[in-house]
C-alpha cells in the first residue's frame, strides 16, 4: 500500500516536473519524426503495391564510402580527392545518371532584357538567352536573373532548377508563388536566378531525340548515354557559365536548387560540376537523396518505368536488384563535400521516404568529417518543422504535402547565411 502510494506520488512529481524542462529540452530528447499512421494507411490504399511500413523495409548494407576498389580505407582527404571521389562520380556516371557526350559545341550569351527597377526599384531584373550550338543546330537556354539594388555587390545567389514552368517563374512578377519566392530572397541580400528545365530537355521519352540529346547525342546511344536528369543538370551548369561572368554576382557563392525530380538534379548537377558553392536537394526522394536499398515509397524500377527517359539504360539493371547497385545515395550526397549540403524533405511525401533521405545524409557524414567541417548530426531524425544543421548540413521535415514552400526556402537562406555570405 505505501508502495502505491509512494509510486503515485513519485508520477506526480514526474508530471509537475515535466512542465519546468525547458521545451527545447524537450525537442532534442524527443524520439524525432515519423510518419503519422493516417498518412500512412492513406497512401498504402491507394498504392497498396508500395511498400510505407517502416517495420517492412529489408535489412541491407550500404556500400562503404571510404573504401577504394581496391579495397584501401580513404583516411585523408588527398586519397578521397584523388581516388575515391573520382571512382564514386564514375560509378554513378556510369550505372545512374549516365555521361555527358564528348561532342563539342559552341555557347553565347546575350542579355535580351534588363529592368534596373524590377519589384518596384529594389531590384534588378537581366533575362538572359544561354545559346548552345553545334553542327547547325541550335538550343536556347532562357535564364531570369534578379539581384538586390541595396545589397552590397557582388551578391551570393541561388539558381533554381524550375521543373515546373513558368507560373510559378514569371519574371514580370505579376504571377508569384513560394515555389521561386523572388521577392524574399532579394530581400535577404541574394541574387536568384531560375531556368525551366523543359529549355534544355522536355520531360517526355521520345527515344531521345529532342532537347539537347537531338544535338549532342550519337546514335545509337550507348548504355551509359545521359538521361533527362542528366541533361538537366548540364543546363544548370551552362547557367552557371553565364552566372560567373556577371559582375553583381560572386560566383564562387551560387547555390543549385531543386525540387524533387530537380532536386534529384541538383544533387547531380553539384556532383558533377564542383564550381557549384552550395546545394539544396528539396524532397528529392527515388534517385536524388532516399537510399535505394530501402525501397521505402518509389523504387528503383518504379522510376524506370514510369520515367523511363530520366536515367541511362544501365540504369535499369537495378530494378528490384538495388542490392547490386555499386553505389547507393548516400555516395551521391557525398559528392558534394565539403561544400554545404541542405536536405529536405515533407512529412506527408512517403513516396519520396524521408526517412530514407536523412539516413542518406547520415551515411555521407563520414566525408564530410574526413574533409573537416565539423558536421555532426544524430542518427535520429529531428522533430517535425525543426531545422538540424551542423558544420556543413542542414536537415529540415516540414509539415504538409510535396511542394517547396517559402518556409522551406527560409531555411535554406538560413544555412546560406551562415555558409555563403
Ligand atoms: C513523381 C516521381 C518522383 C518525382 C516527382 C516530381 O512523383 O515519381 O520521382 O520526384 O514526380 O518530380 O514531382
Amino acid at each position: 500500500m505505501n508502495l502505491l502510494r509512494k509510486l503515485f506520488q513519485l508520477s506526480l512529481l514526474l508530471l509537475f516536473a515535466i512542465d519546468f524542462i525547458p521545451s527545447g529540452l524537450l525537442a532534442q530528447t524527443h524520439e524525432g519524426w515519423q510518419a503519422s499512421k493516417e498518412t500512412i494507411e492513406a497512401l498504402t490504399k491507394a498504392r497498396p503495391e508500395v511498400n510505407y511500413y517502416e517495420e517492412k523495409v529489408p535489412a541491407y548494407n550500404l556500400p562503404d564510402v571510404l573504401a577504394t576498389m581496391d579495397g584501401r580505407e580513404v583516411t585523408s582527404a588527398r586519397l578521397w580527392n584523388k581516388v575515391r571521389r573520382p571512382e564514386i562520380l564514375e560509378l554513378f556516371r556510369e550505372n545512374v545518371f549516365g555521361r555527358v557526350p564528348e561532342t563539342p559545341c559552341e555557347k553565347s550569351f546575350k542579355v535580351v532584357n534588363m529592368d534596373k527597377y524590377a519589384m518596384g526599384g529594389t531590384a534588378t531584373l537581366k533575362q538572359v538567352e544561354i545559346t548552345i550550338s553545334t553542327g547547325g543546330k541550335s538550343l536556347v537556354i532562357h535564364l531570369t536573373l534578379f539581384t538586390p539594388n541595396n545589397a552590397k555587390r557582388p551578391v551570393p545567389a541561388f539558381l533554381l532548377i524550375d521543373n515546373r514552368g513558368a507560373v510559378n517563374t514569371d519574371p514580370s512578377r505579376k504571377v508569384k508563388s513560394e515555389f521561386w519566392p523572388a521577392e524574399e530572397v532579394i530581400a535577404r541580400g541574394y541574387g536568384i536566378a531560375v531556368f525551366y528545365n523543359a529549355d534544355v530537355d522536355p520531360d517526355n521519352f521520345d527515344d531521345f531525340k529532342n532537347g539537347i540529346h537531338g544535338i549532342l547525342d550519337k546514335y545509337p546511344r550507348p548504355d551509359d548515354a545521359w538521361g533527362t536528369i542528366a541533361a538537366w543538370a548540364w543546363g544548370a551548369s551552362r547557367c552557371l557559365d553565364y552566372l560567373v561572368t556577371d559582375k553583381d554576382i560572386a560566383g564562387n557563392k551560387i547555390a543549385v536548387v531543386g525540387h524533387s525530380r530537380g532536386g534529384k538534379t541538383a544533387l547531380w548537377a553539384g556532383a558533377e560540376d564542383p564550381r557549384f558553392a552550395m546545394v539544396v536537394s528539396n524532397e528529392s526522394g527515388c534517385s536524388g537523396a532516399a537510399l535505394a536499398r530501402r525501397r521505402f515509397g518509389e523504387t528503383v524500377s518504379r522510376i524506370n518505368t514510369n520515367f523511363p527517359h530520366w536515367f541511362c539504360t544501365n540504369y535499369k539493371k537495378y530494378n528490384n536488384n538495388e542490392d547490386t547497385l555499386p553505389v547507393d545515395m548516400h555516395m551521391l550526397l557525398a559528392l558534394i563535400a565539403p561544400r554545404p549540403l541542405y536536405v529536405a524533405c515533407a512529412s506527408e511525401d512517403l513516396w519520396g521516404d524521408p526517412r530514407g533521405s536523412y539516413l542518406s545524409l547520415y551515411n555521407a557524414l563520414p566525408v564530410y568529417n574526413l574533409l573537416r567541417t565539423n558536421s555532426d548530426i544524430p542518427e535520429t531524425m529531428p522533430p517535425l518543422n525543426k531545422q538540424v544543421k551542423s558544420g556543413r548540413v542542414a536537415f529540415h521535415i516540414r509539415d504538409g504535402i510535396h511542394n517547396m514552400l517559402l518556409k522551406d526556402w527560409n531555411w535554406f537562406m538560413d544555412m546560406a547565411d551562415e555558409t555563403l555570405k
